[in-house]
Order: structure tokens, then sequence, then C-alpha cells
């Protein structure tokens, strides 16, 4: 039998001497190039999930590859025999919106009061001509995620929210989470983070509804780390004690007065207007970055009265308490399990994710994939709801142990879960549990205080709120104080570029909160391994 070649889920019968890319094509998967097949642009990355060993050897040009990444321009089949299987980085289908969008969403409610404006044919930003044309005035929000990545494409004029599109981030290939990206950037010259991920960008607005020329502003929230590689900044020092962004300290020092960063479009590397304007929005403090920050103006919180809590699962994940009066921010280091990384089916929460699973009542288990078509992974809703069904049945213990084997099969075995894998969630989950019992605790209330809770992130929005409560993911309060906001981070990013007035009040929020360190705090072990356990989370904060 000849060797078997499967990319995307698609399989073909592999021929000597060709590319997983000529193959790619042969199937009609699309992978993303800009040097065609030269070896030049590092695009055309796939992730090899199996047959690995039955692959070429690595090419000069993969230097800065590792682990199961390869260029599969580069990379051909080598055995006669055997199974080699592989994915592209993976991309969510483009959303053409018909609709304004929700409070946390997008800027419903928010009037439009951008800076870019037309006088006649002149465009100006911030009041000065950059163009004159007579066509729209388009922006982009963006919420650059340390695993995925998702554009929202504005008609600036209108505030009315045009196109959207998500894909992993390719970046994954220096390691999946914060601290092995700044290692990798540190360690390999020639920011090829950036690079990649700007070639992914430039195709991503590119295939939006518009002429890129028309994008005149962008506004980028993300982690401080993600932030900081997209405009080129150093992050060496965000990966050191005290975990501080270059412009964190240059704050301290007095040398600049907003964290926030500006640069213009040619210098960002991506197809939009040269002098349109790329801002970053500000960090808080350390690993609490501008994805936190546009979480503050997506939940309103220069506004709100009532004790709100906000927490942004995602690789790093964002721990917000307070209301109008006093803000408190912390960012826990959870690790990519939630978002699908670490997972042996794990994968973003994009089309072919499983997103939902339910026990049908005879052993088995009912799915919902993301698309409707056939499953290729599970995603972090998938798998909060998988963690309650196993529990709920009896299949799971509290300390993540399986009754009955290691390894649960759903769609016909096309994905599986393993223990290792419960036991990866199960520390996520007590970073998150750890950090939201010091944050309550450095607020002086218990968890029953809190009056809504902001359960944020791509996920956040479908998981069932009883199973995030059953595994003990999220404390036990009354459902209807759960709001499942969706990505807030894209939401607080979209009304800070449609209107200049919500960009100030970030501005000005991000000032007040209080940074709460948790790697300082010495009950973070103790209550991390306390959280790690599958158990309801008592309503009640710690004293102290
Ligand atoms: S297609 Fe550009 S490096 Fe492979």
């Amino acid at each position: 039998m000849p060797a078997i070649l499967t990319i995307n889920g698609h399989a073909i019968e592999a021929t000597p001497g060709e590319s997983i890319f000529e193959h790619a094509e042969r199937l009609g998967v699309r992978v993303p190039t800009s040097c065609q097949k030269q070896g030049k642009c590092r695009e055309c990355m796939v992730e090899v999930t199996a047959g690995a060993e039955l692959l070429t050897e690595r090419t000069e040009e993969e230097r800065h590859l590792s682990g199961r990444f390869r260029l599969s321009c580069r990379t051909r089949v080598a055995a006669e025999q055997g199974v080699v299987e592989c994915h592209t980085m993976r991309r969510g289908q483009m959303r053409i919106e018909t609709e304004s969008a929700g409070l946390a969403e997008g800027p419903r409610g928010v009037a439009p009061d951008p800076a870019v404006v037309r006088e006649g044919d002149r465009i100006l930003l911030d009041g000065e001509e950059i163009e004159r044309a007579a066509g729209p005035l388009h922006g982009i929000a963006m919420d650059l995620g340390t695993t995925t990545v998702v554009l929202r494409l504005f008609d600036l004029e209108t505030g009315a929210r045009i196109a959207d599109r998500s894909f992993e981030n390719p970046q994954r290939f220096g390691g999946s989470d914060v601290m092995s990206r700044i290692h990798y950037d540190c360690e390999h010259p020639g920011k090829l983070l950036r690079r990649t991920l700007a070639g992914y960008l430039s195709h991503a607005i590119e295939e939006f509804p518009c002429d890129p020329r028309t994008i005149y502003e962008m506004v980028v929230v993300g982690n401080s780390t993600m932030r900081d590689l997209f405009f080129g900044q150093s992050v060496y020092t965000i990966g050191q004690n005290p975990y501080r962004s270059v412009t964190e300290i240059e704050m301290a020092e007095g040398k600049r007065t907003t964290t926030s960063l500006t640069m213009t479009g040619r210098r960002a590397l991506v197809p939009i207007h040269p002098r349109a304007r790329v801002y970053g929005a500000p960090i808080i403090s350390g690993h609490v970055g501008a994805d936190a920050a546009a979480c503050l103006l997506a939940v309103d919180m220069a506004h709100e009265d009532r004790l709100i809590a906000v927490m942004d699962i995602g690789t790093n994940t964002e721990l917000i308490l307070g209301n109008r009066q006093r803000v408190l921010a912390a960012s826990c280091p959870a690790g990519p399990a939630f978002e699908g990384g670490a997972i042996a089916c794990g994968m973003p929460a994009l089309e072919g994710a499983i997103e939902d699973v339910r026990a049908d009542g005879a052993g088995g288990f009912e799915t919902r994939v993301i698309g409707g078509g056939p499953a290729e992974g599970i995603c972090g809703s998938g798998l909060v709801a998988l963690l309650s069904e196993l529990l709920r049945t009896g299949r799971m213990n509290e300390l993540g142990r399986f009754e009955d084997g290691g390894r649960i099969e759903l769609d016909g075995g096309r994905v599986f879960f393993l223990e290792n894998d419960a036991s990866e969630l199960a520390q996520a989950k007590g970073a998150h549990v750890a950090g939201l019992q010091v944050v309550a605790s450095r607020y002086g209330v218990d968890f029953s205080d809190i009056e809504v809770f902001y359960l944020a992130g791509g996920f956040g929005r479908h998981i069932p709120v009883e199973a995030a409560m059953r595994i003990g993911l999220i404390p036990k309060l009354p459902v209807s104080r759960v709001v499942q906001a969706g990505n807030a981070a894209i939401g607080g990013a979209s009304m800070a570029l449609v209107s200049m007035a919500k960009r100030r009040e970030m501005e000005e929020l991000v000032r007040r909160v209080e940074h709460c360190r948790l790697e300082t705090d010495p009950r973070f072990f103790d209550l991390f391994v306390e959280g790690c356990q599958f158990k309801p989370l008592a309503a009640v904060g710690v004293a102290g």
C-alpha cells in the first residue's frame, strides 16, 4: 500500500518527490504563501500530527521551526508506506455582517466619532490630511490573541460592522504560550514571529470586501506580549521579573504619558493605507494587556455601579473585578489548554471544532460542531462541556481520573480525549481559580458579592454555564448573574476604533486600574493545587 498523506482531513496517495504543498494543491487545500513555493515567505507552515518520521529531513529554510512544524513547500514524503497527517494553520470563515453588533461585541449604541473624517474629497486623520479620495472610509479592529486572531472591518462613517475574519495565530511555531514566544523572539534574530504574522494578516486584510487602501485606521488589542511583538518592540523585559513591557518602563521613567503605541500603516507591515494610523491600545501593567483594557470598555466599567467580574479566558486569562470606583485586574498564565492547545485533539474555536458535548445516556456522546461539518478536533467550550458530562455521569472523578480506561471517543473516534488532557485542563483551571480567589480577597469581597459575572473570550459565549460551575471553572452563582459576553476584547477594540470618546475613556480607565500581581501572592500555589480539582467553587472568597 502506498503512503497516504492527509492534509486538513483530506487524504491523497503520496507521490514520491512531491512536496506537501504540491499535494495540497492537488487536493484543492489552500496553503498561505507569498513566495509561490520558493522557501522564502515562511507562510506555508503545516503542523504534522502523525508520521513526522516519514518525511524528508528539515531543510535550511526550516531552521527557525522545531517540534511538529514544517514548511510544506520544503517537505516531502520520504517513505513508501505509512500515513502522514498534517494541517495548515486554521482559518475561520469570513462572516459578512448584516446587523449591528451586541454591546460586548461591538459599538452598538456608541455614536460614531472616529479619528478619520472626510471634508469633501479630503480625508483627515486627527485633522491632518492623509489622502484625497472620494471612496469609503474603513477601519479595522483586531484582537491579537496568543492562539487566535480576530479582525473586524468597519465603515468609519456609519459605525457599521462590515465583515469578520479569524485565524489561528501562526506564531504558534514559536511556542504556545507568551513566555515561549518571548524566549523564541529573543533567541532568533530577524523578528520572525512578527513577519510571519504580518504575512497572514496581509492575506486576511486583502480578502476583506474593500480596497485595503481605504483602511485608514487600525486598533490593535492583545496581551502585552502579543501587542508588543506586533509593533516590533523588544519583549525581553516582559519575560523577566518584574514582567514589564518597554512602554510601561518608559512611562514609569516619565518618558511617555501612555502605554499605548502608534505607527503608520507602512511601518506596521500590513497592506492598509500607508499613512493610516495603527493604534495599539494601552496595556494595564505586566501581562495585563491591551485586551484587558478593551474588556473594560466593552463592559462599560467607567459607568458601572455594580460589582462586576470579567473573566476573559484564553492562553493568558485576564481577570477584572470592580466598578467605576475601584478596579483590580490580574493576568493568569493558565496556558493554552482551554483554547485547545496541549490537548491531543484540541483546536481553536474555528470551523470543524466540537463546541458542545452531551452524554447520550447510552454510554456515548452527542456533539455539536462549528460549521456543521465533520469534527476535526475539540475547542474550549467543548472541553468544558465534556469534562462536566464526564463528571456528571461518574466517568471521571474530581481528581480527573477516568473510571473506565484512559480514552474517551467522540464522533466515532475521529476525536478523542485522554486522561492526560483532563490533567492539562485541571492545571489551567487551577490557575484561573487561584487567580480569582486572590483578586476577590485583595478587593475584600466574597464571590457571592459579585453582581454580574462576565464570561468573556472566544468560547465564553457558548459554554453551558452550569457545566462551567460544575467543574469549578467559575464560582457557583445564580445563573442569572452570569453574562456570556463573547469576545469582549474585540468588542472594546471596535468601540475604540469607531469612537475617539471611547478611546479616551479607555486610556483614562487604564490609569486607574490596580494591578494585582498573582505571582507575588504567597497563597497562590496552595490555591492553585486546590483549584485543580473538578468540583464546584464555593461562593466564598479568601479572608485577607
Ligand atoms: S511557500 Fe513561501 S516558504 Fe513555502
